[in-house]
């Protein structure tokens, strides 16, 4: 009995000078704990950020923008978040010392350059270097950082890559961001993407993309994980664009944004088979639909805004609902083209539709019944010269529509004063619309929700 309660005693002695160590100490390794503070050293910190760095805040896991381990029992340093601190200077070597690294966020700052020894920190899980000033070229050393997932890059200077070889060594990398990034010398960046075994979705915002190269034989070596593709603000060659259309047979999203692409949108959907978001607004696409497009039984969202499409809308929904896109389509928008003729009846139009938007094109007379489209949401035929009557029976069966906009044409409104909506609305637009001479009753009362 003594013995136990002599042994208690002891532990409890032992217990309190080791939580007193700690409190001195903390969970921070000390050959750690130089890492950081060699690395200021480089900075200039003009907001003052960082100044929990310092030695005599002895536990480094509990200064700014650092995370220990806490699920083991050695408290590596494991992240470093700098993102937005507004930090100039060098980013030094120190870091080297951080083995254990596995989550690195220097964005949003006024670095140079980037340096090779970033290759060094294999542990790395996520890198984030965007949006910093960076001059020079990538260095081809990130590709020793086998265990990446997320790479993000991007300058607001003049980065540029002559090769993006490197790539295909970043065999966990999943998710690939690169901003403002001349690849025009870099004619091996598609092969490069491709023959990321395990990338999911690539982001090219504001990068010129030349011509692909065909022939090189790692061409062979591709792989079809990529299942989201988002390119905006770009410069692409022309002879590339079909290629991004079917970049992978996986390819869910696609989305192509202001990057100045013209001519018909080419016939390159044969093999694919798990599409559902295309968007490509603000270019100069025009011409016929392909037929590959009308027969992506998957696709549920089609955006084609702010192009140049001039036919009648009657043949580009003919186009579009050759095969099975029609069984599929929820949300189509082709405003802001030159689209012409009118209205068609609304039995070729895709019937699950749930939003269509056709405004700011050049269509002409009447609005059709759309009880054919029972599913509509939203729909939106502002900016065009249609003309005549909208009455209760342009609307019967559509008991979802939430937003209508009429406005910009010349349309008379005129309703049954009995009418009862079989829908609750959002929003309405009428801007230069003829009402009355009454008021309709449904439009002052109950068919809002607020
Ligand atoms: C460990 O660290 C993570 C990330 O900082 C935190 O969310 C979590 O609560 C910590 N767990 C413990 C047991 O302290
Ligand atoms: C890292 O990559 C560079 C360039 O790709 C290479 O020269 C270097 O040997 C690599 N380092 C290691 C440790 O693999
Ligand atoms: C193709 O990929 C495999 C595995 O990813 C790799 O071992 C091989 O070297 C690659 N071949 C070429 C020609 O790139
Ligand atoms: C496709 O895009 C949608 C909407 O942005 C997103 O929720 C979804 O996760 C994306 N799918 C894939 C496979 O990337
Ligand atoms: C992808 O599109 C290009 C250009 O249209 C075509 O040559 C190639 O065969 C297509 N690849 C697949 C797998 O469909
Ligand atoms: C449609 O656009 C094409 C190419 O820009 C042009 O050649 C054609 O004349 C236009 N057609 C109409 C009816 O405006
Ligand atoms: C309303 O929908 C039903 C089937 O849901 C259909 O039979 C009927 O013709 C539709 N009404 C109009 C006016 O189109
Ligand atoms: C208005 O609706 C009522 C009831 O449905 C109907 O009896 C009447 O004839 C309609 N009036 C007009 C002008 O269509």
């Amino acid at each position: 009995m003594r013995v136990a309660v002599v042994l208690v005693l002891v532990l409890v002695h032992v217990w309190s000078i080791t939580s007193s160590n700690e409190e001195r100490s903390g969970q921070c390794i000390e050959s750690e704990r130089q890492a950081p503070l060699g690395f200021k050293k480089g900075l200039v910190d003009r907001d003052n950020r960082l100044s929990s760095w310092t030695s005599s805040r002895r536990d480094c896991c509990t200064w700014e923008g650092i995370r220990c381990d806490n699920l083991t029992q050695t408290h590596h340093i494991v992240l470093l978040n700098l993102r937005r601190n507004d930090l100039h200077g060098e980013i030094g070597p120190s870091l080297i010392e951080l083995k254990q690294l596995r989550h690195l966020d220097l964005s949003f700052n006024s670095f140079t350059i980037i340096p090779k020894f970033i290759g060094s920190l294999t542990r790395l899980r996520y890198l984030d270097l965007r949006h910093n000033p960076f001059i020079g070229a990538i260095p081809s050393h990130l590709g020793n950082l086998t265990r990446l997932h997320s790479l993000y890059l991007g300058s607001k200077g003049q980065l540029k890559a002559d090769n993006l070889k490197w790539l295909s060594r970043l065999t966990s990398l999943r998710h690939y961001r690169i901003s403002r990034i001349d690849l025009s010398k870099a004619i091996d960046w598609f092969q490069s993407i491709k023959a990321a075994p395990s990338l999911l979705s690539l982001t090219l915002y504001s990068c010129q993309l030349p011509q692909v190269n065909l022939l090189s034989p790692s061409n062979k070596n591709s792989s079809d994980s990529l299942t989201n593709l988002f390119v905006s603000d770009s410069s692409i060659h022309p002879t590339t664009v079909p290629w991004l259309f079917n970049v992978s047979i996986n390819l869910v999203n696609l989305t192509l944004y202001y990057s100045n692409v013209r001519g018909p949108i080419p016939n390159s959907f044969e093999n694919m088979r798990n599409f559902e978001n295309i968007y490509l607004s603000g270019n100069g696409f025009e011409g016929e639909i392909p037929n590959s497009l009308g027969n992506l039984c998957t696709l549920k969202q089609l955006s084609l805004t702010g192009n140049i499409f001039n036919t009648t809308l009657h043949d580009f929904l003919e186009w579009l609902s050759g095969g099975c896109t029609k069984d599929s389509l929820e949300f189509l928008d082709l405003s802001s083209n030159q689209l012409r003729g009118s209205i068609p009846e609304m039995n070729s139009f895709p019937i699950f539709l749930r939003e269509l938007r056709i405004g700011y094109n050049l269509l002409k007379g009447p609005l059709p019944s759309l009880s054919k489209l029972p599913y509509l949401r939203e729909l939106d035929v502002s900016a065009n010269s249609l003309s005549g009557l909208v009455s209760e029976v342009h609307f019967h069966n559509l008991s979802n529509l939430e937003v209508l906009d009429l406005s910009y044409n010349s349309l008379a409104i005129k309703f049954n004063s009995t009418w009862i909506p079989p829908f609750q609305l959002t929003s309405i637009r009428l801007s230069s619309c003829k009402l009355g001479p009454k008021f309709p009753s449904w439009l002052s009362s109950r068919s809002f929700t607020q």
